[in-house]
């Protein structure tokens, strides 16, 4: 690591990990973390520089993790604390560091905090959690929805008291006016930055200080971004209030106060650039915040020019722009964005891996692995259950194909995983890794010439103008252009002189340009401009 101890995530690339579907080390079915360990030589190769893992602490399901019954334990079906220990040291024998996810808007119902908050209403622990009264009427205090349907409250019969979730009812909202679950929660951040994590993913990071006086959220207005239209509600009191960014510089200094400092990557689920680029506040906030514009965003050149470049100009100094195509909330992109074409799929991964700032690879992003199809019967998302047909995350969530045998090479052949396979025969690791023409091939070498190329880690974006609609071209640094063509026709830049380092049309590797660069539909390249050494 150079001078800059922020070096390794700002030009870095990380690989999120779903521990259920990543690799069973022990048959049941299930991934675990020396699952994990185990495939950490195949991160390595690819040359991802951290990994971030979906929840590993422990909890009873009702959300796949996201419902915390320990902040400081282990999920029995993943391993052990140790595994995790192991996990930190061996990752960091591959120069890989590790990010958990950490859950602080909600736990679970079954946490001993709420067991304890609903006892009574003069519990020690009630105002660790949002409780109103019913309205004279017995309906709930306010209008506010829950992110997976339905009112985001529920009555308490004991007590006569509605309390707050923002998701499901398992999953009970913690009261961050509490100055308790603050210091209890600084206490858990340094319970795993002493373990050696380099930090933290932090789910909607955005939502979780409420408004003190539980005011009605307005309606939404046809000018709003389409989800949030979908909600048909403005999220401004449950969630986006100002005073989270109090909590959040709070945790920037526990982070801070460690060497090398720990980062916060917010998964900020909101739908301007303007909120987006508040949570990295005067550079005493988060990191890394999440993206949602680029992933809701349609794959069309204007459409996410847009984003990208309306995110560039509205993150403040010293912040830093992160990307992803996918992640365990929404489809996969060669499905979601390329609607199955692999050509597409290859421009999307270019662009994730060339526009500047750091970048997220969700596990399979590598293969191209598409979204598998998973029967009403075998549904495991609590959100798939609610909405089928319609919507589901199971999709994006089933087991890693990692050989073209039976059970994949995720579990023992003959195993029933806990989500079903998708295509392995079709889309594995093994298969891809000995053809120098695959997604993962390309993947290595774009991550390879990420790390051999300081334009690609740092260089400023500045768009090269362009003529046909579908091209989005644009320069990173002094010698580094990169061009997509996201449409069904060819198209070209004038007066371009270098060489293709990297085209999705392998056989076009290293070919010198003189005048022109042409692109095939769907193609993207990598041109290293002639000129001065860097
Ligand atoms: C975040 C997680 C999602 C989870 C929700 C509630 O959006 O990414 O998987 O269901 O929070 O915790």
């Amino acid at each position: 690591m150079g001078a800059d101890p922020s070096a390794w995530w700002k030009e870095g690339v990380f690989y999120q990990i779903y521990p259920r579907s990543f690799a069973d080390s022990n048959g049941d079915g299930v991934g675990d973390l020396p699952g994990v360990i185990g495939r950490l030589d195949h991160l390595a190769w690819l040359g991802v520089d951290g990994i971030w893992l979906n929840p590993t602490t422990v909890s009873p399901d009702a959300d796949w993790g996201y419902d915390v019954a320990d902040y400081v334990g282990v999920q029995p079906v993943l391993g052990t604390l140790d595994d995790i220990d192991e996990l930190i040291a061996e990752a960091a024998r591959r120069q890989i560091r590790v990010l958990l996810d950490l859950v602080p808007n909600h736990t679970s119902s079954e946490h001993p905090w709420f067991v304890e908050s609903r006892s009574s209403r003069d519990s020690p622990k009630r105002d660790w959690y949002v409780w109103g009264d019913p309205k004279s009427d017995g309906s709930p205090p306010n209008n506010w929805l829950s992110g997976f349907g339905g009112p985001a409250w529920t009555l308490d019969e004991a007590t006569g008291q509605y309390y707050l979730h923002n998701f499901l009812p398992e999953q009970p909202d913690l009261n961050w006016w509490n100055e308790e679950v603050r210091e209890e929660f600084d206490r858990i951040l340094r319970f795993w930055f002493d373990r050696g994590i380099a930090g933290f993913r932090i789910d909607v990071v955005h939502m979780v200080v409420k408004d003190r006086q539980l005011r009605d959220n307005p309606p939404t207005t046809d000018e709003d971004h389409w989800f949030e239209r979908f909600r048909g509600q403005r999220q401004v009191h449950n969630a986006n209030r100002p005073e989270v960014h109090d909590v959040i510089r709070r945790w920037r200094e526990v982070a801070e106060s460690y060497d090398p400092p720990r980062i916060l990557v917010g998964e900020t689920h909101v739908f301007d650039a303007a909120t987006l680029a508040s949570f990295y506040g005067k550079g005493d906030e988060l990191n890394l915040a999440f993206n949602f514009l680029l992933l809701h965003a349609d794959f069309h050149a204007p459409a996410l020019r847009e984003v990208v470049e309306g995110t560039l100009a509205a993150i403040p100094p010293g912040g830093w722009p992160v990307w992803t195509a996918g992640n365990h909330d929404v489809y996969r992109f060669p499905s979601r964005w390329a609607g199955g074409d692999p050509l597409k799929a290859r421009a999307a991964l270019m662009m994730v891996l060339t526009l500047p700032g750091t970048a997220f690879l969700y596990y399979g992003d590598e293969l191209g692995m598409p979204d598998t199809v998973v029967p009403e019967s075998r549904i495991e998302d609590p959100v798939g259950r609610a909405y089928f047909p319609v919507y589901g995350r199971d999709p994006e969530r089933t087991p890693m194909p990692w050989s073209p045998q039976p059970g994949a090479g995720f579990t023992e052949p003959g195993v029933e995983p806990w989500l079903p396979f998708g295509d392995y025969e079709r889309c594995n690791v093994e298969d891809q890794r000995r053809d120098p023409e695959s997604m993962v091939s390309l993947c290595r070498d774009l991550l390879g010439l990420r790390n051999a190329f300081p334009d690609l880690r740092q260089g400023a974006y500045e768009v090269v103008a362009a003529d046909d609609a579908g091209l989005w071209a644009w320069r990173r640094g002094e010698r580094t252009v990169v061009a997509l063509n996201l449409a069904d026709t060819p198209a070209a830049i004038d007066d371009v002189r270098g060489l293709v380092r990297i085209s999705t049309h392998r056989a076009r590797d290293g070919e010198r340009l003189e005048g022109a660069l042409r692109l095939a539909p769907w193609e993207g390249a990598i041109v290293w401009l002639d000129g001065p050494g860097p």
